[in-house]
Formats: structure tokens, C-alpha cells, sequence
């Protein structure tokens, strides 16, 4: 018998269990040269038929394949022949069979006691339903980048594509009362467009995504998106992009500095349904709330990213009990990145939005992953709200961008209570 080959009575047991009933997942990771690679099977229903489904995931390259039970077995001849060190567990109802495999070849095998488990049959669709695969988005991710000519996404894009995939569920979850039904009734607007503004929208990966995730997945009739970025090579970039997708009419772009830029040399009708910004560097996110607030828009999500102003002002004269944390760059950073968007939050509260501060991405994946998701509704100038600002405020000795930017707006209601 070869190095790391399986006896021929394990290899036929693992057969016997993944073809036979009851067989609910089979998993294998393989580590050779420093690399790892997983594939795992498990069967799912398919148009009322049992298929296998394998997902193999190589360095973080995914791929999903739905096999008929031939395709099946021969998949898992190649699974039993996998050369070097690995791990493969495998669920059925009666129970688990662990096979590990050392780097020096020695085979270990372990099982459950036996055990009555339902194995039930999934839906192939259960899993990956992210929204950027909840339709046929293939042209959209080879066109803006975030996909290979085959299909795959880039290693090197998966933290964009992870982040607009975040990002789009936060945007379905804030639009939930708001779905088109496809046939023009929707409740933002006469059969108007729902307008999008994208703060700062670089590439436009999420421009372009939000367009497609709105119209195509939660069927909004009439979706109009402007992406605005002050760098012209940029936004010439991002309109070549929307011309090769075809929906320029639908999603332009405008080279302006979000501080002057005037929405309605843009739009004959100005009506901003949503905001958004991800990732716009330093006061970008603060104008885009700022843009947000003085368009009447409704909704306004927002990730913000890094926060320089707040650091240039702040110093143990603000409380000299924080001198040892303010000592530390890194320290002093996050701290002041912590307070920006504790004013940003408490000054869109302060002018009528309900909202909320949430993590929309890992903080393995970056530590940018504070997320602003604001609704208007709310009463302006609520004296709780007005006074956990000037607490906090007064407690730094601070003065926010964000509240200079809208001085105009949120001075009578600090006013009332300073
Ligand atoms: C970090 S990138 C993020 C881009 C994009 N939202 C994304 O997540 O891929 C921030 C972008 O905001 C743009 N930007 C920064 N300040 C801006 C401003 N005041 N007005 C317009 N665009 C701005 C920059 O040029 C840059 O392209």
C-alpha cells in the first residue's frame, strides 16, 4: 500500500456510507506545500431530485458543482485517492467516521458510537445565498473586476467582494417595507425612480452591485444610482463600466468633490431616496452624511473609513485620566475612531434619524467595519438625544466636523439646551 493511500476496507466503507441512505456530509481538508484545499459534499434536492453538491474551496477560490449520483462516485474516488496530509470527516444519520492522515502518511481513524440522526435532504439553494449570487451577476463581476474571465472570484478582490456582499444585506434589510412588486406599485414613489447617491464611490464596484441587487433581486421597477468620486480618471472608469453593463442611463457618475457637488446638474428631480458611502476616506464620510441630511434622504448607510480630524484636536487637555491612551498611536486612533462615529450617530439621531451603528464585515477582514444605517422618522432635537450629545462633546472638549459641517441645522437644537 502507498504512502497515505486508505485501506481497502476503509475506502469501501466511506463509499458505502456516502452512495447509501442516510449519508448527510462528507468533508475533506488537504494540506500539501503550505496550501490547503477543501472540498465537502453533501446531497441536496434539485428540482425534486437528490443531487451531490461539492464545494471546493482552494485558498479561498469557490467553487460549487451539483453532480448526479455517477458524478458522484467518481467525485469521490479522487476524495479517497487525495495525496498528503488531510482530514476527512463524514456525517451520516447512523453516525460520524473521522479519517485523519499525517504528514508522515500514518492513517488514524476514529468513529462515533452509533446514533440516530434524521438525515434530511436541503434545498440546493440553502447555502451561498449572498447577494451577489442570488442572481446571475456573472457579467457584473467580470466587468467590474471582482471576478476572473472564468467566473471565479479574484483572491485578490474577495475583501471588496465580501464587503459588497455585506453591504447589500444591510441595504435589504433597511429597504425591507420598501420592495418593488415588478409591476410599478412600490411604496417610495409614483412610479418615480428610487434615487441612490454613492458618497466617494471609487471603482463602483457597489454602485454598479446595488443597481443590479435592487432591480434584479428585490425587483425595485425604476432604480436610478449616481456614484460621485472627485477623481475624473476614476469616474471615467466607472462609465465605461456602466456602458458595457448597458444600463448608463440607469447608473451615471459624477466627477465632483462631494462638497460641491450639485445633484441637480445631474437630476431633473433631486428626490434622494438612500445615501451610501463605504469606505470614504477621513471627513468624505462626514459629507456624505452632511449630503444625506440636506437631500431629505431617507436612508443613509454608511461605512465609514479612516478618521483623521478628530485626532488632531483631541489631547490629554480633553481629560487628562485618558493620557495613557492617548500616548499610544494605535491607541489613540481607535478611540478616536470609536468617538467619530459616536457623534455621527448621535447627530443624525439628533436631526430625526433612527439609527444604528453596527459591524457589517469581519474584523479579521478589516478593521473598517463599522457600519452607520440611519432612517428618517424620528422627532429632531429629542432632548435625550441632545443631551447625550453634549455630554459626550463637552466631556472631550471637542468639536465634531460633522456638527460644524451642519451648524445651520443642529445649532437651534444645541442651542436649547448648551
Ligand atoms: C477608499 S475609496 C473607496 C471607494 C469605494 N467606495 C469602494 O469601497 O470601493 C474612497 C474614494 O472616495 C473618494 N473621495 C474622497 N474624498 C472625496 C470627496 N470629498 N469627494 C468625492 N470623492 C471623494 C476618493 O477619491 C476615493 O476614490
Amino acid at each position: 500500500m502507498e504512502k497515505f493511500e486508505l485501506d481497502k476496507s476503509l475506502a469501501d466503507e466511506i463509499r458505502a456510507r456516502v452512495m447509501g441512505d442516510g449519508f448527510m456530509k462528507l468533508v475533506q481538508s488537504v494540506r500539501r506545500n503550505g496550501k490547503s484545499f477543501r472540498i465537502s459534499m453533501r446531497p441536496v434536492l434539485i428540482g425534486g431530485e437528490t443531487r451531490y453538491q461539492a464545494e471546493m474551496n482552494d485558498e479561498g477560490q469557490v467553487r460549487v458543482k451539483n453532480f448526479d449520483a455517477a458524478g458522484a462516485a467518481e467525485g469521490l474516488e479522487e476524495i479517497i485517492a487525495q495525496k498528503g496530509a488531510r482530514d476527512l470527516h463524514l456525517m451520516t444519520a447512523s453516525g460520524d467516521l473521522h479519517v485523519r492522515v499525517t504528514r508522515k502518511g500514518h492513517v488514524h481513524v476514529s468513529r462515533s458510537a452509533e446514533m440516530e440522526r434524521v438525515a434530511k435532504v436541503q434545498p440546493h439553494d440553502r447555502v451561498k445565498k449572498l447577494p451577489l449570487t442570488s442572481f446571475d451577476s456573472s457579467a457584473l463581476l467580470r466587468v467590474i473586476g471582482l471576478s476572473d474571465g472564468e467566473g471565479r472570484v479574484r483572491a485578490s478582490m474577495r475583501g471588496k467582494y465580501d464587503q459588497v456582499n455585506e453591504f447589500l444585506k444591510v441595504v435589504e434589510d433597511v429597504v425591507g417595507g420598501e420592495r418593488g412588486t415588478g409591476n410599478g406599485e412600490r411604496g417610495t414613489g409614483n412610479g418615480e425612480d428610487f434615487t441612490v447617491v454613492d458618497c466617494g464611490c471609487g471603482k463602483a464596484y457597489l454602485t454598479l452591485a446595488l443597481y443590479f441587487f435592487l432591480t434584479q433581486v428585490l425587483k425595485f421597477p425604476a432604480v436610478r444610482v449616481i456614484g460621485v468620486n472627485r477623481r475624473e480618471d476614476v469616474v471615467a472608469a466607472a462609465r465605461k463600466m456602466s456602458q458595457q453593463l448597458d444600463v448608463a442611463d440607469k447608473v451615471t457618475f459624477a466627477a465632483a468633490d462631494l462638497s460641491t457637488f450639485d445633484i441637480q446638474q445631474v437630476t431633473p428631480n433631486p428626490r434622494v431616496d438612500m445615501v451610501i458611502s463605504l469606505h470614504a476616506c477621513d471627513t468624505a464620510t462626514d459629507e456624505a452624511l452632511a449630503r444625506g441630511v440636506e437631500w431629505g434622504s431617507r436612508y443613509i448607510v454608511s461605512a465609514p473609513c479612516c478618521q483623521h480630524e478628530l485626532q488632531k484636536t483631541i489631547g490629554p487637555q480633553s481629560d487628562a485620566a485618558f493620557a495613557g491612551v492617548l500616548r499610544h498611536g494605535i491607541l489613540r486612533e481607535r478611540l478616536c475612531d470609536i468617538l467619530t462615529d459616536s457623534f455621527r450617530a448621535m447627530i443624525l439621531r439628533i436631526l430625526g434619524y433612527r439609527t444604528q451603528v453596527v459591524e457589517f464585515v469581519s474584523p479579521d477582514a478589516t478593521a473598517r467595519n463599522i457600519l452607520l444605517r440611519a432612517e428618517t422618522g424620528a422627532r429632531s432635537g429629542q432632548a435625550g438625544a441632545v443631551s447625550d450629545y453634549l455630554n459626550l462633546r463637552d466631556y472631550w472638549h471637542v468639536t465634531p466636523w460633522l456638527e460644524t459641517r451642519l451648524a445651520a441645522r443642529l445649532d437651534p437644537f444645541l442651542k436649547r439646551f448648551g
